[in-house]
């Protein structure tokens, strides 16, 4: 099974001085397998075309400056109140840290700038989209060009502070891009797609906290172990089929299994009446398959279907039942970084 290999670093060599950098990476959406991967089953998830994006230039003085410009819209903090902007740099501040650290250049003074389009706390991989921008950013300007094993690793940093106990599965979509079999630790396999499905994303506004979600089912899977290995051995069958529906290009089947996926992420107690209602008006509206995408207890819900003038009529079906619906498509290119 191909590992998360590529270009290695060894050729390229810290330099005295930064140098002016971008990058940029895209979200992820997860067509199955998400909190089932945490506990080693495999998941199925896809670059999507909404991105972040991270300047880094050399500023005067000593140290980091981190600045974020990030859709706040329906975030609330830990109390319930608007989130406090120090916590929400913090992670961006590990990752920039932890790359100086690890390319050697910690005495180096940079401005970091970010600009994410991601809807925040969604399910849409805006914290690992950020982290692996930053990453390779900081890399860059420091002369190095980090491979994305190199990249994966590092991301761990600032999402094990977020999400307490991450499968990886988020950055290895926004670090390879495209459409990625994962599981844990660190094994990708590219699924090459016989045709583009059409996807919709519809964000319920409702807002999560992925620690917490992840953390209750890891809870869960301790106290009702019988129970998990079915669903395990579920899950398995699942991301194998929609890995394979997509190397067919056979869209029924596709949707059957987000369909099964999304039963069994209600069973572990991760939807919400709204993703529910969504992905029962999908339905109805002529969708393929709905599930609920990513952490769940709000966020966003994908939708398959059979033809782009169906997606259309779906999203706005959606958007009178007060989701906001996203159309996407997949980004093929994952983490890209170059001189400013
Ligand atoms: O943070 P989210 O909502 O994108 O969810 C990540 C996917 C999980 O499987 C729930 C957690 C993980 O680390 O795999």
């Amino acid at each position: 099974m191909p590992q998360l290999h590529s270009r290695s670093e060894e050729s390229s060599h810290p330099t005295s001085e930064p140098s002016p950098t971008i990058a940029r990476a895209p979200g992820k959406i997860i067509l199955s397998g998400e909190h089932f991967v945490v506990l080693g089953a495999p998941a199925v998830a896809m670059a999507i075309n909404l991105y972040s994006q991270v300047h880094v230039v050399p500023k005067n003085g000593s140290g980091l400056s981190v600045t974020a410009d990030i859709p706040l819209r329906f975030l609330a903090g830990k109390s319930g109140n608007p989130p406090d902007p120090g916590e929400l740099l913090l992670p961006l501040q590990m990752a920039a840290e932890a790359t100086l650290k690890q390319t050697g250049s910690i005495d180096h003074a940079l401005q970091v700038d970010v600009e994410c389009e991601i809807p925040v706390a969604a399910g849409l991989g805006s914290s690992a989209s950020t982290t692996v921008a930053i990453i390779s950013a900081v890399a860059r300007s420091n002369g190095i060009e980090m491979s994305k094993k190199k990249i994966f690793q590092l991301g761990f940093v600032p999402e094990n502070f977020l999400h307490g106990k991450p499968s990886g599965v988020d950055q290895a979509a926004c670090i390879y891009g495209g459409m990625i079999q994962f599981s844990r630790p660190s094994n990708v396999k590219t699924v090459r797609l016989k045709k583009d499905p059409v996807l919709l994303v519809c964000d319920t506004g409702i807002h999560h906290m992925t620690r917490t979600l992840v953390g209750g089912v890891v809870q869960k899977s301790k106290k009702e172990k019988k129970d998990f290995q079915n669903y395990l051995a579920k899950v398995r069958e699942i991301s194998s089929g929609v890995a394979r529906s997509l190397r067919e290009g056979d869209d029924e089947d596709l949707g059957t299994l987000m369909n099964q996926n999304h039963e069994l992420l209600r069973k572990i107690g991760v939807s919400h009446p709204k993703l529910d209602h969504l992905v029962e008006v999908a339905r109805r509206a002529g969708a393929l398959g709905a599930k609920l995408t990513g952490a769940g207890g709000g966020g966003c819900v994908i939708v398959l279907s059979p033809s782009r003038g169906v997606r259309d009529r779906i999203a706005r079906v959606l958007r009178r039942e007060g989701g906001t619906p996203y159309k996407i498509s997949m980004d093929t290119g994952g983490v890209e970084s170059r001189p400013a």
